[in-house]
């Protein structure tokens, strides 16, 4: 069992989870996922690492409430335990020599942009983040990323609520045009991460993806995961969840994301008559 020992609600419908994990917390490093099951007999659902300390044995991970499972999580409370966590699964993020980068993180995604950000800030590349949202109440981690010696922090909103009202590949793509870039890395819904590599493919800026398949087993074992890449199959699980984004098929992957798309919408429906939230 994993006990519960933080939780913060960072908007309507995301959440911040710490659970104690020694054994993970010594070895995770940033853009890696774990794999968890809230109880015995659960669904298996990845996330990323969004902090952990190994010194305090703890990791934690940021999650929007979508369906059943992550529902379920957001009703957990320190003095719960969850039944398993598996991790740190996949390869870490290239953080070592990026140069002058540009991390872009895109709703919830921000989650997976804070670590990634930080390493690269400690591996001395000079950071530019730029933080997208529909609107400011799904904005997170803003203070995180501005105590972040980074070289700016761009943020945009859809409605213009916060930052500047745009997509993020707008100062994504002011960024190119003037030169400024030797990296980007988009982590987020994979229409924006389409759309990141689209922008940066112009410039012939190298572009990193975070991609979010489907994953079961999360060791390369069941095939759920599989993604084309540059004409080629690799596992999500095993050979990512990073791959370069110019040559990633975002059709496929957007198309293989919804096969389960009924099933989810009974499994959610079931669950909201037997939970007492009704959110
Ligand atoms: C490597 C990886 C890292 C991720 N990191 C985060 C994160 O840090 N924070 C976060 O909020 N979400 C993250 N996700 C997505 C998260 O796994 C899903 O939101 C979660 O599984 C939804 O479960 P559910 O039962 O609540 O919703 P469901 O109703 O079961 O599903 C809602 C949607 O979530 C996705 N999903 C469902 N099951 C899975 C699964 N087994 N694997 C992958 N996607 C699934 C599908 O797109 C689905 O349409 C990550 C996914 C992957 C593959
Ligand atoms: S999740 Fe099964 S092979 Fe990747």
């Amino acid at each position: 069992m994993f006990p519960i020992v933080h939780t913060r609600q960072l908007s309507d419908a995301v959440f911040e989870m710490g659970v104690l994990a020694p054994a993970i917390a010594a070895k995770v490093k940033a853009g890696q996922f774990l794999i968890l099951r809230v109880a015995e007999g659960g669904e298996r659902i990845p996330l990323t690492f969004s902090d952990w300390s190994a010194e305090d044995d703890w990791i934690r991970f940021i999650f929007m409430r979508v369906g059943k499972t992550t529902h379920q999580l957001s009703h957990m409370g320190v003095g719960d335990s969850l039944a398993d966590v598996v991790g740190p699964l996949g390869v870490p993020t290239h953080t070592e020599g990026v140069g002058r980068v540009a991390v872009v993180g895109g709703g919830v995604g921000a989650a997976v942009a804070y670590p990634v950000a930080r390493a690269m800030c400690e591996a001395g590349a000079e950071v530019t983040v730029i933080l997208g949202a529909r609107n400011k109440d799904l904005l997170i981690l803003e203070d995180e990323f501005r105590a972040l010696p980074l070289k700016d922090l761009v943020i945009t909103t859809d409605d213009g609520s916060a930052g500047r009202k745009d997509l993020v590949t707008a100062p994504l793509k002011e960024l190119c045009e003037a030169g400024a870039l030797d990296h980007a890395m988009a982590i987020g819904p994979a229409i924006m991460m389409k759309f990141c590599a689209a922008t940066t493919r112009d410039f012939g800026v190298p572009t990193t993806v975070s991609l979010n398949p489907i994953m079961v087993d999360g060791t390369g074992m069941c095939g759920a995961c599989r993604v084309s890449v540059g004409g080629e199959t690799k596992f999500g699980c095993v050979d990512g969840p990073d791959f370069d984004g110019h040559a990633v098929d975002f059709e496929e992957l957007m198309s293989r994301q919804r096969v389960y798309v009924e099933e989810e919408r009974l499994s959610d429906a079931e669950y909201h008559l037997e939970c007492s939230c009704h959110t």
